[in-house]
């Protein structure tokens, strides 16, 4: 049998997608395989977001052409794909760059795969089309025992792509126009899952509260009323969604915080900055009150909501004042998580033709002052849950023997000493420690007294 490796970058959406190209692959005969050296295939499905990571894949594809030299030494074909947002951006470019790949294939075209390695047996190739027909009426589904292998938490893309062209960002370029899912895909998607023993979905998307879409009534389907139908589905405990924009959270979603029990308290909702000025030179929409105004309604909702961001510091024409209206708005809200960089000018993107480039050293001091707060905040929220009964999903063994480990509704790790619970089970947990990045703690059986 021959074998493929895959080794995702960046966002959620690669995760997902290197499944899919995983499935579409063992059609052909292909399993899975861990170690890079033993595969017939190596893919690269690689992110573009920042320059460091698009730079990456070069060194990277070094290291995979030196594999491959080694592996014809000894008799032994290796093809090199070249997946993900840096070959839909850079195309032809990484077959000049790297003369060992065999393939660039962007996103939108992983069902041609099979197509494209048989085509690569006569000439290198370049497929990064956007297709009219949908790529996901093409892969196939996964089978039961892969969807076991993968866990009992699983992400199921709804929409890709992004209409928003936020002046920093090339995922509208790589991932193209944003696009839904009907309905009845994901919920026959979701069927398939939780038949499998999944028992938390997270909803996927670059965009994915603009996920509109026709359902089985013919009315269109906002992802507030797709979460509420989610939740119907037998087995589906835990419902989650990312990556959303502030601009999106529409009545019914912020509805469905308050009113649906499965739809779990955390959200990921990014604001990058807190400056009405640069907010409006990055294309965002909005300004940092009508985020503090959306907040405290979803709050008002669910109290207990824990929030996530993204935030960007240095972008061009950035004052000291500007990043310190950023440093108040963190302050303000309160972040249980958050993502931060330094911006990094992206070719094709207008805020890389702004002339006010940020000096380095200024991006790095900022961005460790900022990192600095939002760690506070973390460690905050972690040992604000010690003592606390949370309930968890098991998802793995624990790190020591006697151990399991799964993820309280805010999403921390838990781990806990238990010999008598099952993968999937969710289990209430007293919080009795917290970590740096796990929380620690002990299951409360039935009928115990639980410690004052
Ligand atoms: N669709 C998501 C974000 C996708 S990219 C959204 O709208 O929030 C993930 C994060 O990478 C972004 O939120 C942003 O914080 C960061 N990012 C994107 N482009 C960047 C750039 N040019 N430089 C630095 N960070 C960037
Ligand atoms: Fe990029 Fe903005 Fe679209 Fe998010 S909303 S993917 S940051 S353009
Ligand atoms: Fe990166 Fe593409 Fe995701 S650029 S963040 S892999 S959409």
């Amino acid at each position: 049998m021959k074998k493929v490796f895959v080794k995702s970058y960046g966002c959620q959406m690669n995760v997902y997608d290197a499944e899919r190209m995983a499935d579409v692959l063992a059609t052909e005969g292909y399993s899975e395989t861990k170690a890079m050296e033993e595969a017939d295939l190596v893919i690269l499905n690689t992110c573009h977001i920042r320059e460091k990571a698009a730079e990456k894949v070069y060194s990277e594809l070094g290291r995979v052409r030196e594999m491959k030299q080694e592996r014809e030494a000894s008799g032994l074909e290796t093809k090199i794909v070249v997946a993900g947002c840096v070959a839909q951006a850079e195309g032809k470019e990484i077959l000049r760059r790297q003369p060992a790949v065999d393939v660039v294939v962007g996103p939108q075209n992983y069902h041609n795969l099979p197509a494209l390695l048989r085509k690569s047996q006569a000439e290198r190739i370049v497929d990064t089309e956007f297709p009219v027909e949908d790529k996901f009426d093409h892969l196939p589904a996964p089978a039961k025992a892969k969807i076991q292998s993968r866990g009992v938490s699983a992400f199921l893309t709804i929409q890709e792509g992004c209409d928003k062209f936020c002046t920093f960002c090339v995922v509208p370029y790589t991932r193209g126009a944003e696009v839904s899912r009907p309905v009845s895909r994901i919920l026959d998607e979701a069927m398939r899952l939780a038949d499998a023993g999944v028992r938390e979905l997270t909803l996927i998307g670059q965009n994915v509260n603009a996920y509109h879409r026709e359902g089985p009534d013919g009315s269109v389907w906002s992802l507030g009323r797709l979460l509420r139908r989610l939740a119907e589905v037998p087995g589906i405990a835990r419902l989650r969604y990312t990556t959303s924009h502030p601009r999106d959270m529409d009545d019914e979603l912020i509805e469905a915080h308050g009113g649906l029990p499965a739809l779990m308290p955390y959200l990921h909702l990014p604001v990058q900055s807190g400056s009405d000025r640069i907010l409006d030179a990055m294309n965002r929409k909005h300004t940092g009150d009508e985020y503090r105004q959306l907040i405290a309604r979803i709050r008002k909702l669910q109290p207990d909501i824990a929030l996530s961001s993204d935030f960007i510091v240095g972008f061009p024409g950035e004052t000291d004042q500007d990043f310190e209206d950023t440093m108040r708005l963190v302050a303000d809200i309160g972040f249980a998580m958050s993502y931060s960089f330094k911006y990094s000018p992206r070719p094709g993107t207008p805020a890389a033709e702004i002339a006010d480039q940020v000096p380095e050293a200024v991006k790095a001091e900022r961005l460790a002052r900022l990192q600095n707060l939002l760690e506070t905040q973390r460690q905050a929220f972690n040992h604000g849950t010690v003592g606390q009964t949370l309930d968890v999903l098991l998802e793995k063994p624990g790190r020591h023997p006697g151990q399991i480990a799964g993820k309280s509704p805010y999403l921390q790790p838990v781990q806990f000493e238990s010999d008598q619970h099952r993968i999937g089970e969710i289990v209430a947990v007293r919080i009795v420690r917290a970590g740096s990045n796990s929380l620690f703690g002990e299951w409360i059986k039935p009928g115990d007294k639980v410690a004052a």
